[in-house]
Parts: C-alpha cells; structure tokens; sequence
C-alpha cells in the first residue's frame, strides 16, 4: 500500500511522513531529498544548473541509493548536505526540469515496488502515484512555514529573507510544466499551520486502515 503525501517547503509534511512510516513499519521516500542530492552532485562537479543538457546527463549517470531515511551518491552518506540555503535555492530550478523529473519519478517507482511506501514530495498524489489507496495535501502559511525553517536554526538567512525565498519556491514549484505542486480533485486537505506534529499525525492516521 502506498500512501501519498505531497505539499510545499515547510508545511510539516516530511517529519509527519517519517513518523507514519515509523509507527507503520513502511518504507519511506522523501522526493525532495533524490532531487537535493542530484543539484548537490551538480553542484560539487561545477554543472550550472541552468545548463540542462549537463544537469539531465549528469542525473543519468548519478549513482544514487536510498537506505532507510538517508541518501547516498557513489556510497557516500550525504544526507546531512542536502539542507542548506544553497541547495534550497538550486534545486526548485533543477526539478523543473523534465527529463530529470522522469529520471526520479523512476527511481521512486522502483524503490516502492512491491513495498508498502510512505511517499512524500510535490507531485506524489498526482503524477507519481495518483492511485495511492491514501492520499494527502498538507498545506501551512507562508509566516508559519517560514518560521519553522527558521527554527530548525539550519539557515543563514533571516525570517523574512527565509519567507521570501519560500514564496519564491512556491512560485516556481506551482509553475512547472510536469509536476507542479497542486491540490488534487480527492486528496484529503489540512492545514497544518496551527497544529502540532502529534495533532496532525492523529489526523492522518484516523483516516488510514
Ligand atoms: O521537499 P523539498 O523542499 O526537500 O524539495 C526540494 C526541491 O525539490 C523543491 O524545490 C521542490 C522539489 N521537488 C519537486 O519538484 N518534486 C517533488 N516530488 C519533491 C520535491
């Protein structure tokens, strides 16, 4: 069984995904994260990210795995890389690009087979998985979801710059050719702006049997 979570930076959506997948014992995909190490990868061998052709070459070639929640490229543990301003930054443009959408939407077909998968990112409930038996569009305001980046005390910028770059985020994810962030006709919907982790999972795993 699959259950699919999708919604924009900040909205709680990856911790509540880690937790399910815990508390169920399911394998966990966190999309995000194969699109982070992919600009990471491009990033270290000097490919602007702009430059397509180089970007989509390159993530054919990328040797990437995922062991429970880390990601690896060519066996190293980069996980703890992927979160910085300059990744934020750079990996909204490279997902935008197709090809290399198709090249992790693949990957994440194949990590899920035969597995029951808690899957999460930004088109999971549309593209990627729009059967899933779950389905969920976690959503927050831009202030909260700004805030909660700021509290993770993993950025250099300031509250308003980290808001700016998320709307920024927002902007281009909503706008993509293939796989655009959007709220599906039958996703279940909440808001999580005000809740706490613990309510939100409560929320969720009422409506999954
Ligand atoms: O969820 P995240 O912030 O870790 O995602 C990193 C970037 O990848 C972000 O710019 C959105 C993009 N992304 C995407 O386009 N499709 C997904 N399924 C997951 C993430």
């Amino acid at each position: 069984m699959v259950i699919a979570i999708d919604g924009p930076a900040g909205s709680g959506k990856s911790t509540i995904a880690k937790l399910l997948a815990e508390k169920l014992d399911y394998t966990y995909i966190n999309s995000g994260k194969l699109y982070r190490a992919i600009t990471l990868g491009c990033l270290r061998s000097k490919i602007d990210i702009t430059d397509s052709e180089k970007v989509i070459e390159y993530a054919r070639n990328i040797n990437i795995e995922y062991r429970k929640t880390d990601v690896f490229i060519k066996g190293e543990n980069v996980t703890d890389l992927l979160h910085t301003d300059e990744i934020d930054k750079f990996s909204s443009p490279l997902s935008a690009i197709v090809p290399v959408r198709h090249i992790v939407n693949d990957l994440i077909h194949k990590l899920a087979e035969g597995q029951n998968a808690v899957v999460e990112g930004r088109d999971m409930t549309t593209v990627v998985f729009p059967d899933a038996k779950h389905r969920f569009y976690l959503d927050a305001s831009a202030d909260s979801r700004a805030k909660r980046r700021f509290d993770q005390g993993v950025s250099n910028l300031s509250l308003l710059e980290i808001k700016n770059a998320i709307l920024q985020r927002d902007e281009i994810d909503k706008n993509k050719v293939e796989g655009s962030l959007k709220i599906a006709e039958g996703v279940q919907y909440l808001d999580t702006s005000d809740l706490t982790i613990v309510q939100v999972y409560e929320k969720l795993i009422e409506s999954i049997d």
